[in-house]
Order: C-alpha cells, then sequence, then structure tokens
C-alpha cells in the first residue's frame, strides 16, 4: 500500500512569503514536494471563499504566509487575513473538517529555513489527520 501523500496549498504573500520560499530553494533546502504555492500580492487577498475552495478542490492542509506583524506593504493584509483563518477555521469544522488543516504564519523574506520547516510541520499535520472526507475522492480517482 502507498504511503498517503498530502496535498498543500501555501498562500504567499510575493513580498516576504514567496520571497522565503525562493530562498529556500536557493538555499537547496529540501521540504516535502507535495506543497503547491499560489503567490498573492498581499495575503490581505485571502478570504474564506478561496481557503475553502482550497478544501473543496481536495486540499488536505493550506496554510497562509505574510509578512511580519507590522510589516505588510499594504499595512494591515496580513492582520485580516489572520480574523480570515481564525474564521475559516470554525466553518471547517461546521463541514466536519478538522480546523487545524489551516494555519497562518508570518515570515521575512530572509526566513527560507522557517518556510521549509513550515512546510514539514503541514504535511507531519496532513499526514497524521488522514485525507479529509473531500480529499479522499481525489486520492482514490488517482490511483
Ligand atoms: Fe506581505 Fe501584506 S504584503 S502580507
Amino acid at each position: 500500500m502507498t504511503e498517503f501523500e498530502p496535498k498543500i496549498i501555501a498562500f504567499c504573500c510575493n513580498y516576504c512569503a514567496f520571497a522565503a520560499a525562493d530562498l529556500a530553494g536557493a538555499m537547496r533546502l529540501q521540504y516535502p514536494h507535495n506543497v503547491r504555492i499560489v503567490k498573492l500580492p498581499c495575503t490581505g487577498k485571502v478570504d474564506a471563499l478561496l481557503l475553502m475552495k482550497a478544501f473543496e478542490d481536495g486540499a488536505d492542509a493550506v496554510f497562509v504566509a505574510g509578512c511580519l506583524e507590522g510589516q505588510c506593504h499594504y499595512l494591515e493584509g496580513n492582520l485580516r487575513a489572520r480574523k480570515r483563518v481564525t474564521y475559516v477555521k470554525r466553518l471547517l469544522e461546521e463541514v466536519g473538517i478538522e480546523g487545524d488543516r489551516v494555519e497562518i504564519f508570518n515570515l521575512s523574506s530572509a526566513m527560507g529555513g522557517r518556510f521549509a520547516e513550515i512546510v514539514e510541520e503541514m504535511t507531519k499535520k496532513a499526514k497524521d489527520l488522514g485525507p479529509t472526507y473531500i480529499s479522499k475522492k481525489f486520492h482514490t480517482e488517482a490511483k
């Protein structure tokens, strides 16, 4: 039997988190390959619909990664994103999906190592939780 490989979606802001992901690559850091990065101008662009749609489309875990608090290039985008992630945790629980499957992180562009750690953490969490009842369908179809 093949090991469950979770699908992780990362919504990263262009300025810090995406640059940190890029740095992780440039530093040749090893991290799980099952993360798909969606680059956004700012995490303030993230809304509940976008996060829920990622789960509807088969994600096993989703994370939002933006600038450090106080350093968002659009002032409060990352603070708004944090509130939305908290809201989506509740929404997920209401539809029978563990709220821990969605998280938010703050990074600077120099934190390539931390980005790799986050991917490891989210992958481990998704593996421990197993597929969602939605993603099970996608994992079954892929076989
Ligand atoms: Fe990075 Fe807003 S510009 S979180």
